[in-house]
């Protein structure tokens, strides 16, 4: 049986919505906007996992025309009352049909949404980010860690010395271990990935990890040439860097030509 339910199910709560509000941009995201503002400043730009439009919110402004999608209904209509007029759809990344080839300049998958998939899902969704993206577009999306060193946890019991302070850390507690009882079945290492049920979300998300190398390797696979990895605080790692304290990377790459070529942008 998949899991893919159970992420989205996780996504479509009112509460993880309204959390997910608010949160400002990472510092990793600043550094590759600022460096590739060429690439969507004025272009058709793609935000995918668009959640509540924490990305929207800056990002509209600068495309000529913003896209933005989420298989979460309750995201999606969050971040289309938020944002009025707003091209915002209810979408899943591995059926894009919505839109046409090569339609996007720039893709944006932001903050890990790639990781809710799994393997075979995520390969889907990367052909169809390569389909709607321009040759020689550019794509940025952030992924789970494989070498990060804390990557597996188990729920702690954090004390407090106010009773009630701790009354919560105890409801919260018997919440992340309930979670975790039910979905660490889904757990599995493979030789290129692993499928880690971490303490995000109190326990509630199953997770793709991939290590530097094997992501580029499988970008490379769908004609995507890597160009540069950000770790969480926001420095290049070039396409090698020791990555071990970083939770999550973020990649940049750009779509090669029917050629084998980065296109001329
Ligand atoms: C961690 S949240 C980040 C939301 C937003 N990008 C942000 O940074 O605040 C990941 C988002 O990806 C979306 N997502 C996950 N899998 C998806 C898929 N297959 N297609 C479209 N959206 C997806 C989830 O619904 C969720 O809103």
């Amino acid at each position: 049986m998949g899991y893919d339910h159970i992420n989205r199910g996780t996504y479509e709560r009112k509460r993880l919505v309204e959390r997910y509000t608010y949160l400002p941009l990472q510092i990793a995201e600043v550094m590759f906007l600022v460096k590739y503002r060429d690439e969507y400043v004025d272009k058709n730009v793609l935000d995918i996992g668009c959640g509540a439009g924490r990305t929207t919110a800056y990002m509209r402004h600068w495309a000529k025309d913003y896209t933005c999608i989420d298989y979460s209904e309750g995201m999606t209509d969050h971040c289309k009352r938020r944002f009025d007029g707003i091209r915002c759809l209810c979408c899943d990344v591995r059926d894009m049909s919505a839109f046409r080839d090569q339609e996007f300049d720039f893709v944006l998958f932001a903050n890990n949404g790639l990781d809710s998939l799994d393997h075979d899902d995520r390969i889907k969704g990367l052909l169809e980010v390569r389909r709607v993206l321009k040759d020689g577009g550019i794509f940025i999306f952030s992924s789970h860690n494989r070498s990060y060193r804390h990557c597996r946890s188990e729920p702690k019991l954090e004390f407090a010395l106010d009773p009630a302070a701790m009354f919560r850390k105890v409801t919260l507690h018997r919440r992340r271990c309930r979670n975790r009882q039910k979905n660490r079945i889904f757990e599995r290492d493979e030789e290129k990935f692993s499928i880690i049920n971490d303490s995000s979300h109190l326990y509630s998300l199953i997770t793709y990890y991939v290590d530097q190398r094997t992501q580029a390797e499988q970008l490379r696979e769908q004609d995507f040439e890597p160009m540069e990895v950000y770790d969480w605080a926001g420095n290049s790692l070039g396409l090698h860097g020791d990555d071990q304290e970083s939770s999550w990377l973020y990649y940049v790459a750009r779509k090669l030509g029917q050629n084998g070529r980065a296109a001329t942008p």
